[in-house]
């Protein structure tokens, strides 16, 4: 956290510098950077001020949001009872926006979604995106949390967009019933299972009855084994959530400048 020359409070996010940090490191704050230089500015997607070097370290100034990511939300036992419905639109339109601007995330999870203490979700933590691949691609592995991890990703196989549509999946499941879908006593068993195409695991609203049988279906979907069978792309997935939440969707309309850069 800093101020500006304005004295707005802003979060100043730095190449961690210590000893442990991994040698990949700067080349993925580095990649991190490029989205945000490039990535149109959108409401549910932390806003990019500017970046340097201090001290010869990269930084980057990004808006602050008083508030707490998610996982935070989730660990605290935080309730998001009122606006649930609101927060899953807002993640779901900051990743839509993304992906439309022609990037996946690839490490899509609670830790890196923010909510302001008014509700407010913004994506962030842009350092494992890649563009959007024209056909589902092998990527380097990123040591991201595996219970958010699309299998084809966790495998090390053939990956694209839907993968951050299983992970929004996830991340949705345990907002509303906190629990993650996968189960399991250890983290062995819960991946044993996410990556067993046999394993059925019990839908949200069974967990929370508050939960709408719609909605409880999207998120079984989006956290389908095989990525043909979750929604194909986020547009068409964020339309349906909107439908099934009674509000007004609107479309991403692309500017033709968007278009021919
Ligand atoms: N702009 C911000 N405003 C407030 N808190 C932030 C902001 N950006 C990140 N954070 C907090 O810092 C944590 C780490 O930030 P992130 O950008 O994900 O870096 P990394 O995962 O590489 O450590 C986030 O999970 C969130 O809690
Ligand atoms: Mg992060």
């Amino acid at each position: 956290m800093a101020t500006d020359e304005f004295e707005n409070v802003v979060a100043v996010r730095k190449l961690r510098s210590s000893g442990l940090t991994s040698s990949s490191a700067p080349k993925l704050f580095k990649a991190g950077l490029k989205v945000h230089q490039k990535l149109s500015p959108h409401p549910n997607i932390i806003r990019f001020i500017n970046h340097g070097k201090a001290d010869k370290t990269p930084y980057m100034v990004l808006q602050y949001v008083q508030g707490a990511d998610l996982k935070a939300v989730l660990s605290r036992g935080l309730e998001l009872v009122d606006n649930v419905a609101d927060v899953l639109i807002q993640m779901a339109d900051g990743l839509n926006h993304l992906h439309d601007r022609g990037w996946i995330h690839l490490d899509y999870k609670p830790e890196n979604i923010m909510i302001s203490l008014n509700g407010h979700v913004s994506l962030l933590d842009f350092d494992t995106a890649q563009s959007f691949p024209r056909k589902p691609k092998k990527y380097p592995k990123v040591s991201g949390t595996p219970a958010y991890m699309a299998p084809e990703q966790l495998m090390g196989k053939e990956t694209d967009h839907r993968a951050d549509i299983y992970s929004w999946g996830a991340t949705a499941y345990e907002l509303l019933t906190k629990l993650r879908p996968f189960g399991g006593r250890t983290p062995d068993e819960s991946r044993r299972n996410q990556l067993n195409e046999k394993y059925s695991f019990k839908p949200a609203h069974l967990h929370n009855p508050q939960v709408p049988v719609g909605l409880s279906q999207l998120i079984h979907q989006c956290l389908a084994y095989q990525p043909k069978d979750r929604f194909p792309n986020m547009t068409i997935m964020n339309a349906k959530l909107h439908t099934l939440l009674g509000v007004q969707y609107q479309p991403i309309i692309q500017s033709p400048t968007a278009v021919a850069s």
